[in-house]
């Protein structure tokens, strides 16, 4: 017989199974969405040259306030990332029997993710753990740029990289309504799924639109000699 204190001290499967859903889920709009699209934003400043490339992307910070923002990033990203990979082993795929194009973005959602989670190692260990060790701080607009320019798996990885965050990100955005109910009638549903199209092509183009100002710019003999240099804030310099 089950007694007060037994209901008081465990939670049933039910409801740790909804909480880790949502926390889960939560997690993924807050931060992560919000640090992807900034990020994706600040880029784009590749447009404006390399001093404000390094002062929005990769400009040295105190290190309590780098450790504070990588924990406050990373931690929310291994969560989602492990949570994912339980919720993909828990899915079965019809597509064949049934071939519609939710179906199709539902598995979509799912391989997208897996993408995204080597992009992220990829992307991490090679801008900013290789760079640190090796020299002591972020990479530089020199070598990123020489990078996307005569490195074409470089380039072809950020593409396919950008394209799969852009695609799981806004399709989640869509997917979450279902979690979070804000997209419970079938006119919420549609209104979400066209505001996740737009915010796809949104990302997509800052994304790719860094790129292109990074590959472009890698093209300039000049910064060429500038490779593997010092980046061009000094440390230590505040913006
Ligand atoms: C850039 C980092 C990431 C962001 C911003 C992000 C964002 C999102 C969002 C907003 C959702 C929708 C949540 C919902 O439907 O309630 C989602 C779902 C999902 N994410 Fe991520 N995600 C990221 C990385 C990853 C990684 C690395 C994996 C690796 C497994 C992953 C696996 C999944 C899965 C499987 C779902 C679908 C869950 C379901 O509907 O059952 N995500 N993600």
């Amino acid at each position: 017989m089950s007694t007060t204190s037994d209901t008081e001290t465990s939670a049933s499967p039910s409801t740790t199974s909804i909480l880790s859903q949502r926390v889960g889920s939560f997690l993924a709009f807050a931060p992560l969405a919000v640090w992807v699209t900034w990020h994706l934003y600040s880029n784009l400043s590749a447009f404006q040259g390399p001093q404000a490339w390094e002062a929005a992307v990769t400009a040295p910070r105190a290190p309590l306030v780098e450790v504070l923002t990588s924990t406050i990033v990373l931690l929310p990203l291994v969560i989602h990332t492990l949570w994912g990979f339980r919720r993909l082993r828990m899915v079965k795929f019809n597509n064949g029997s049934y071939s519609n194009f939710d179906n199709m973005k539902f598995l979509l959602q799912r391989l997208s993710a897996v993408g995204v989670a080597l992009f992220i190692v990829a992307h991490v260990s090679m801008a900013r753990i290789r760079p640190l060790v090796l020299h002591g701080h972020h990479e530089t607009f020199a070598d990123i740029s020489y990078e996307m320019n005569h490195n074409p798996p470089t380039l072809i990885v950020y593409l396919l990289g950008i394209l799969g965050v852009a695609y799981h990100l806004a399709n989640g955005v869509a997917t979450g309504g279902l979690t979070w109910g804000y997209a419970a009638t079938d006119k919420a549903r549609d209104r979400v799924k066209n505001l996740s199209y737009l915010y796809f092509v949104l990302l997509l183009a800052m994304g790719w639109g860094s790129v292109f100002a990074l590959a472009n710019a890698g093209d300039n003999p000049r910064r060429m000699e500038q490779r593997v240099s010092a980046p061009s804030i000094p440390a230590g310099v505040q913006h």
